[in-house]
């Protein structure tokens, strides 16, 4: 069984669909831990009652280094005896200090059909408004390992959404979010059945 951290920010509705996904089907390992960066993030009242540990540590005010940071946080995960990391709305940049350690087992989902829209300064409404301001016909989510380059890891899930006309930034990442709610859960899926290999820079499903 995977032990599984999930960090978020925000409202962690990521969160709350690998907590539906597991307690519906289940996968083989389980969400032990709830992180965040942010004081009242609401990720953190998800998981109020079920037995799921919550920490956080806030970033806001943090005296260190962006490294010496990380390094508290790998502490934790260490401790927790974290095997897979699910980044799920977490609004910091990591550094090796943290991405090093959990090579291979830390996943990302991005709000876009990545390579396209992804790196400094794509985060949040500034990628749906750069999708819709280059007239793109489709966009979409990403679930991918996570690699020292941001948002640059092997692209393991994606999920494909129509832009319609008269989106806006807000009606297009309602439809992707939820296109990220379906396949969020079905990459830790396959993580967790041992179904994913990475050869390079690709990540490859095994199996039917
Ligand atoms: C999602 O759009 C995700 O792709 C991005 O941050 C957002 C988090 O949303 N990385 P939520 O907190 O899971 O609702």
């Amino acid at each position: 069984m995977r032990r599984i951290a999930v960090f978020a920010s925000g409202g962690g509705s990521n969160l709350q669909a690998l907590l539906d996904a597991q307690d519906r089907d289940g996968f083989d390992g389980r969400i032990e831990l709830v992180f965040s960066n942010v004081i009242g993030s609401g990720a953190l009242d998800r998981v109020k009652g079920r037995g799921v540990a919550t920490l956080c540590l806030p970033s806001r005010g943090f005296e260190g280094s962006r490294e010496e940071y990380d390094a508290q946080v790998l502490a934790a995960m260490e401790a927790s005896g974290i095997d897979l990391v699910c980044l799920a709305g977490y609004m910091r940049i990591l550094t090796p200090v943290l991405v090093r350690p959990f090579r291979d087992r830390m996943l990302n989902i991005h709000p876009a059909l990545l390579p396209k829209y992804g790196g400094a300064g794509f985060y949040g409404h500034h990628v749906h408004e750069a999708v819709l301001k280059a007239g793109e016909k489709e966009s979409g989510a990403t679930v991918h390992f996570v690699v020292e380059k941001t948002d640059a890891g092997p692209i393991l899930l994606q999920g494909k959404v129509p832009v319609e006309p008269g989106d806006t930034p807000e009606s297009l990442a309602a439809r992707v979010l939820r296109v990220e709610h379906t396949i969020y859960p079905e990459a830790v899926r396959l993580v967790c059945a041992g179904r994913v290999r990475i050869v390079g820079d690709r990540a490859e499903i095994i199996g039917p």
